[in-house]
């Protein structure tokens, strides 16, 4: 789909669900029905589901996991990498509709020594094909957002387990339905959230597990980062991103902050998030920047922007605890996380990183992390710094696909899984509910139908 048709298609479904449809819009995908796009309220729970899982699923171990990776351009590109670095993995298939991407990325991995994968990508649906035919274990997807329910749930019903980048999905329809595909077909469906296995927010989540921060009780996070170079390129996210600014008003990309953060408050494993609120402020980045970089003609300078340049969206979780989660896109400013976590004995703050632990650190001052780091750096990092080096994104990226691997080759639950998936994703349309309703709180579903209270904590995990 071009550019503009799918931001048509975008628009016209954000029509629908306005009740102003048959504007003249083009068609809607087949894979998108007009429902994903109703009112959340109404999608708080889903009775038929019946109850979740006593126990988080460990599914039979894999001797070698033969993967087939959908959508393989910037990220999905970096995954092939980390995984040709794997022991145990064969790459069997590959799935873009961009042909020459597509064989750039065969060509890594015959040059690695390896069999050509076989070649999928004849058109935008073109995973079901190799889902269907194609002998998998696991369907990995880093396509544009639109595309992650309809691979994973593909995946899932032709027997494989799933992995999607971020977010999984942004509809709260389509956040259950991963929950209900992942029951029914007993496949992991992991969000691969590589924030979570960067090197601060890991030896955070150290200091909170031996207990050096006390309880925790706030927390600050986001992804702050000025992509307009990026939204208005015309390649990569720039042939897509840039669209979900248009029709959406939101937290469009909550997970980068919120990962690591519910990795510490236990969310789903002994906390759950309750109910949040959102407002966003005006939206002049992506106009401004139009005007300052293109010709008088350039059609994207006509293009209508309705994200607010800063989302805040607040969350409550059910122990009382509050999170703090921005999402600021559009303004020049240099990358922050944010990665502030609060508790009864100390304080980490990132971006730049430091600590103050009470007892330890001098009064009243922060110390530098690295300061810290030798005695507290996770011991997954201590395990895999040397084989992460020149990884993406400072390494956490092999880190995250190394643990996913290991997980289905010993046959343990993942580290992420579908109930993180939903819970976190579903800020998204949450967000834009709350933005549009002057900022009303709105309960956040439990997808986890009251198992959060009883599956374990995240353990220290080692390589
Ligand atoms: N975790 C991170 O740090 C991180 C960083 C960047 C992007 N991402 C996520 O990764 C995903 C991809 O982003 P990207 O930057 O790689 O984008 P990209 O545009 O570089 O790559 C997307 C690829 O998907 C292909 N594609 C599009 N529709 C397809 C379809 N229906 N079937 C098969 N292939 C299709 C495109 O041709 C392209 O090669 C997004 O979900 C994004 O949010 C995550």
């Amino acid at each position: 789909m071009s550019d503009i048709n799918r931001s048509k298609s975008l628009a016209r479904r954000q029509l629908l669900k306005l009740g102003v449809a048959g504007l003249g819009f083009g068609a809607t995908s087949e894979l998108y029905p007009d429902e994903a796009f109703s009112d959340p309220v109404q999608q708080q729970q889903r009775p038929d589901l019946g109850p979740a899982p006593a126990k988080l699923l460990a599914a039979d171990p894999i001797d070698i996991v033969r993967v087939g990776f959908v959508g393989v351009g910037g990220m999905g590109g970096a995954h092939v990498r980390n995984f040709l670095k794997l022991e145990g993995i064969e790459v069997v298939a590959l799935c873009d509709i961009d042909s020459a991407r597509n064989q750039e990325v065969a060509s890594w991995i015959v040059e690695d020594g390896r069999t050509h994968p076989s070649m999928y990508g004849r058109d935008e649906t073109d995973f079901i094909r190799m889902c269907e035919t194609e002998d998998l274990d696991l369907v990995f997807t880093a396509t544009p957002w639109e595309w992650h329910v309809p691979v994973c749930v593909s995946a899932m019903e032709n027997g494989k387990h799933a992995a999607t980048e971020v977010p999984a999905a942004y509809t709260t329809e389509d956040c259950w339905k991963l929950v209900e595909y992942a029951e029914k077909y007993q496949k992991h469906c992991v969000m691969m959230e590589n924030c979570n296995y960067d090197r601060p927010e890991m030896m955070v989540f150290h200091l909170s597990r031996l207990g050096l921060l006390g309880d925790i009780l706030h927390a600050e996070c986001g992804y702050l980062h000025d992509l307009r170079e990026i939204k208005f390129s015309e390649a990569g996210e720039g042939l897509w991103r840039r669209a979900h600014s248009m029709v959406r008003n939101g937290n469009l990309y909550p997970t980068h902050g919120l990962g690591p953060v519910a990795n510490v408050m236990d969310i789903n494993r002994g906390d759950q998030f309750e109910y949040l609120v959102s407002m966003s402020s005006p939206s002049r980045g992506l106009q401004d920047w139009a005007m300052s970089n293109f010709p008088d003609d350039h059609p994207k300078r006509r293009e209508q922007y309705v994200l607010g340049d800063v989302n805040t969206t607040m969350i409550r979780t059910v122990r009382g605890r509050t999170i703090y989660l921005s999402h600021d896109t559009n303004l020049p400013r240099p990358y922050s996380r944010i990665h502030m976590v609060q508790g009864t004995k100390g304080v980490f703050q990132g971006y730049p990183h430091r600590v103050h632990i009470e007892g330890l650190s001098p009064g009243h001052e922060w110390q530098d992390w690295m300061e810290l780091r030798d005695e507290y750096d996770h011991p997954l990092w201590k395990d895999l710094e040397e084989q992460s080096d020149g990884a993406g994104h400072g390494g956490m990226d092999f880190i995250e696909d190394y643990r996913l691997v290991k997980c289905l080759r010993e046959g343990r639950p993942t580290d992420m899984n579908v109930y993180d998936a939903a819970a976190m994703s579903v800020v998204t349309p949450l967000s834009e509910w709350s933005v549009a309703n002057r900022s009303r709180p709105i309960d956040v579903p439990d997808f986890t139908r009251g198992k959060w209270a009883q599956w374990p904590k995240l353990e220290i995990l080692r390589a």
